[in-house]
């Protein structure tokens, strides 16, 4: 094993206005970042072009839908491998944000914000207040916070994203712009072709070269939906992915920027099995309390509730309480099947840690559904056993991965699991961007990444 040593060269942190000044030093660092890679020295590129093609931080932000922290484990997963040895792993896992869905949880990522405060709070919801529906709208008045790709683009860096939930919202100075952003998301793209309109990017010329890039896989939540976490075609899903990873890993290399470029590997959220068995029916508490099936939203993972009082009740957050209480009272006395897997409570009630309570957006009453249940009004409309996600983030199941490779990140570091919230601060560090007010620690970039131009070089 080779022997690393920490080498300041004395800058800590640095700022989009002192970029023309460090660029020199910048390209001498770039070049001492990757002397040490093997791949780079054993190439016949590399010694072609001993003058590296980037000349300014790019971070390529890659997130592989629905990959539950542990598929790495499921069959042989190279590249993945590759860019953990190589890289900083958290080493048990990338917490989501609850809900743990994909559209809150990749506009967490995106924005550093909780899905309360993003307004995302959802993939589909109706706003309690206006009675708007949303189902993945594109109209910018839904998405709150501020995007990556935006505070790159307000900042002058340039953005580009292949896919990526809000990416295509037109906000601020984000325009969307053609042969940047992929836009309608549009599934049947083959995932080899997503990887490829990334790596063309690194063919522009280099002040052309998006400083900024998300890249957006579907796989392997489409086959853990369809099958549950534990079958052979999601296997075959992680496998693909990998080869997709490995697909990005060789063509960056082939334009001999590999050791230059900031590839981020993450996942929204996990996946867990639901099965016929695990089901609590709304219908069961009818003696205690009946709930209609119109004063619900959404059933599981989260049940979501919106009582609709007549207009002769004058304290309808007197009556939800009541309506909480009762609930739980049936749920716990033994008597409905399944009961002690579901807990209702007052959004303003809901344990702090999941942050679920200051939006209007938010339903008077969350359900907080135990891991892998089902909640359903009745017993008529019998299903098969599948996959879900969505449920409380403190399930390990509903945990994803995390790893970051490139020169700000120490190589076959691991640090411990955190939030995805966290991430928007790390990618405006790797940028040298003024990050917008989000609910990361300005902290914790420092325990994730090396201080601008350290760098670590063989002994
Ligand atoms: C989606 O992508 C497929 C495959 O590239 C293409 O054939 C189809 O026209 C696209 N659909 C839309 C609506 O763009
Ligand atoms: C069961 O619940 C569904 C709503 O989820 C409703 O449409 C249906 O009428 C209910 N069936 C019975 C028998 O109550
Ligand atoms: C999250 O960040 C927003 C924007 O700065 C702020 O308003 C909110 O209070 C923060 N929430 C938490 C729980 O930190
Ligand atoms: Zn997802």
């Amino acid at each position: 094993m080779a022997k690393y040593k920490p080498v300041r060269s004395g800058f800590t942190s640095y700022s989009l206005y002192k970029l023309p000044q460090i660029v020199p030093f910048l390209i001498v660092l770039v070049v001492a970042a990757t002397a040490d890679d093997s791949d780079f020295r054993s190439s016949n590129s590399w010694r072609s072009h001993p003058s590296k093609k980037l000349t300014k931080p790019v971070v390529l932000l890659i997130s592989s839908d629905g990959f539950r922290f542990g598929y790495q484990f499921k069959t042989e997963t190279p590249n993945i491998d590759l860019l953990i040895a190589r890289g900083t792993e958290a080493q048990t896992g990338l917490i989501p944000v609850f809900p743990t869905m994909t559209f809150p949880n990749h506009y967490s990522i995106a924005t550093g914000l909780y899905p309360a405060y993003h307004g995302i709070i959802m993939n589909k919801f109706t706003d309690p207040i206006t009675g708007e529906f949303f189902n993945r709208n594109l109209d910018p008045k839904w998405w709150l916070g501020e995007p990556l790709w935006e505070t790159a683009v307000n900042q002058g860096l340039k953005a580009a994203t292949v896919f990526w939930p809000g990416s295509d919202v037109l906000k601020g100075s984000w325009t969307c712009p053609k042969g940047f952003c992929k836009t309608p998301y549009n599934v049947s793209v083959p995932l080899e072709e997503r990887v490829d309109t990334i790596l063309s990017y690194f063919d522009l010329p280099k002040s052309e070269i998006p400083d900024f890039m998300t890249l957006y896989f579907d796989e392997p939540d489409l086959q853990g939906h369809q099958y549950g976490p534990d079958d052979p075609r999601i296997t075959q899903a992680v496998a693909k992915v990998d080869k997709m990873m490995g697909r990005v890993i060789k063509g960056l290399k082939k334009r001999n920027v590999f050791g230059d470029v900031h590839v981020i590997l993450l996942g929204d959220h996990g996946m867990v099995t639901n099965c016929d068995k695990k089901v609590i029916y709304i219908d069961d508490l009818a003696d205690w309390i009946k709930v209609p099936a119109d004063w619900i939203q959404a059933y599981f993972p989260v049940l979501a509730m919106n009582p609709r009082w007549g207009k002769d009740v004058k304290n309808p957050g007197e009556k939800n309480a009541e309506l909480v209480a009762k609930m739980n009272e049936a749920l716990s006395s033994g008597k409905v099947e399944n009961g002690e897997f579901l807990q209702v409570y007052l959004k303003e009630k809901l344990p702090k840690r999941l942050h679920y309570s200051e939006s209007s957006r938010i339903p008077p009453i969350i359900g907080m559904v135990g891991e892998g249940l089902m909640v359903k009004q009745n017993r008529t409309n019998a299903q098969e056993c599948f996959g879900n996600h969505g449920y409380d983030n403190m399930f390990f199941s509903m945990r994803s991965i995390f790893i970051g490779h490139g020169p700000r990140f120490r190589r076959g570091k691991k640090v411990p699991s955190f939030e995805n919230v966290q991430i928007y601060n790390v990618v405006a560090e790797i940028l040298g961007l003024r990050p917008a007010p989000n609910n990361g620690s300005s902290l914790f970039t420092r325990s994730i990444l090396l201080p601008f131009g350290e760098t670590w070089e063989v002994e």
